[in-house]
């Protein structure tokens, strides 16, 4: 019996889950604990903390346990990133870090395709320099 609008399964189920999110978001932090550009923007030594942000807010925007706002509050994103540089230099590495790692999880092409345009379109949003030096002030 399905009652309408309960029990459906969320995307977040349907892509297999906190599994999922966990490895999307372990690669993508692979990838940029080696970037020279996005490395120094991130303040802690440690970027396990970082990581386990980003996974919980993904997490939570698919439809997963509200785990991130529980902790961190209203999301807020762009004001969050505005202490940082984020010009077209830092969104298009981001976003490469982030392709490889939705590559990586195999999923259905509908899926991989739901996923990858939500991201590249946040990552546009928090664009908030067109300055293109491509260097953040040390
Ligand atoms: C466009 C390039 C981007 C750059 C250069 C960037 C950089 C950063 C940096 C330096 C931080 C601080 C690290 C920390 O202590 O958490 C951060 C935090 C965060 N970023 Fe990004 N980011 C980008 C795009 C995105 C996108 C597209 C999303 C979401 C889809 C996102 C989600 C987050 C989240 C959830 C946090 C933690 C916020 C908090 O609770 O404090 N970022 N980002």
């Amino acid at each position: 019996m399905t009652r309408p609008g309960a029990d459906q399964p969320t995307f977040y189920d349907l892509v297999g889950g906190e599994p999922t999110f966990r490895k999307l978001v372990a690669r993508f932090y692979e990838g940029l604990a080696d970037d020279p550009l996005l490395r120094p923007l991130y303040p802690e030594e440690d970027l396990g903390p970082a990581e386990e942000r980003l996974r919980l807010f993904l997490m939570q925007y698919w439809g997963g346990p509200n785990t991130y706002s529980a902790s961190r509050g209203h999301p807020r994103l762009r004001m969050r990133h505005a202490p940082f540089r984020v010009g077209p230099a830092e969104r298009d590495a981001w976003l490469r870090h982030m392709r490889d790692a939705v590559d990586s999880l195999d999923l259905p092409a509908d899926q991989h395709q739901t996923l990858w345009e939500y991201l590249e379109r946040a990552a546009y949003f928090m664009v908030n320099t067109m300055d293109d030096a491509g260097t953040n002030p040390t």
